[in-house]
């Protein structure tokens, strides 16, 4: 595969998407730091030099726009599964979540590059807080985010924890382009989930609803009860315990 190290950048998602019309599927961008680090909703990620992981990797799968969530349950599945062969024993709160503690360590942003009926390309971002001390944590998320160093007490190789996501990446995604699928990584996002079995909010644009977590379905949406065994899936917005 094809890597691209960087000492910094804006955002390894932008430098993806300033290559990808003459990039192979499967490129991925790994920077030292982010000038810009983007997190979901508008939010930045704290991004300093040497601390955590930064990468995000070219996607070029023919797959219609609502399909788009799966990767980001193929991602999820990939950052778990390779912290827990890095010995770390992480969770995932749905839909790109990485937990441990309870604290966010890692997430994952997915952006989709197209028309409205044809995705050109996907842009799969992944942040592990790997190294970083809690200068890193500003007072306002201190309580929400922190780092495999700071809840695990001890520094980590970013290196093998890097190649160990991708690896599990390529696996789960091949899986998924080879049985147009992704129930392998479901399974594994359900073993790992924090969510499932726990009452949720589900918080869209206007509202906020109290449900029970009870599945994730093979579009990788939450599916949601409610005190009358009535169930719906969802799809954005959201969640919290
Ligand atoms: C989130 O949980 O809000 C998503 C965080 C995603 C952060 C990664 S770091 C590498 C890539 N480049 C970015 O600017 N963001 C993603």
């Amino acid at each position: 595969r094809e890597i691209v190290y960087l000492d910094t950048v804006d955002s390894t998602n932008e430098e993806i998407k300033r290559r990808a019309d003459r990039s192979r599927e499967g490129l991925v961008v790994i920077s030292e730091e982010q000038s810009v680090g983007k997190g979901r909703l508008g939010r930045n990620w704290t991004s300093r030099k040497g601390a955590g992981i930064y990468m995000s990797i070219l996607l070029k799968p023919d797959i219609y726009p609502q399909d788009a969530p799966k990767i980001t349950q193929v991602a999820a599945a990939a950052v778990v599964k390779g912290l827990k062969e890095s010995g770390v024993d992480a969770k995932i709160k749905w839909p790109n979540d990485i937990i441990l503690k309870e604290k966010k360590v890692a997430g994952i942003l997915t952006e989709m590059t197209g028309e409205l009926m044809r995705v050109e390309y996907i842009t799969l971002g992944i942040g592990i807080n790997v190294n970083n001390g809690i200068e890193d944590f500003p007072e306002e998320i201190a309580n929400k985010a922190s780092s495999l160093k700071l809840e695990e007490k001890k520094e980590f190789e970013r290196k093998k924890i890097a190649s160990a996501v991708l690896n599990n990446f390529e696996k789960l995604y091949s899986d998924f382009l080879e049985r147009g699928s992704i129930s392998v990584s479901i399974e594994i996002c359900k073993a790992n989930s924090i969510l499932l079995g726990k009452e949720v909010r589900v918080i869209s644009r206007k509202s906020e609803m109290l449900r029970k977590a009870v599945d994730i379905n093979e579009d990788g949406e939450l599916v949601v009860e409610d005190g009358d065994g009535n169930r719906e899936s969802v799809f954005s917005g959201e969640v919290s315990i």
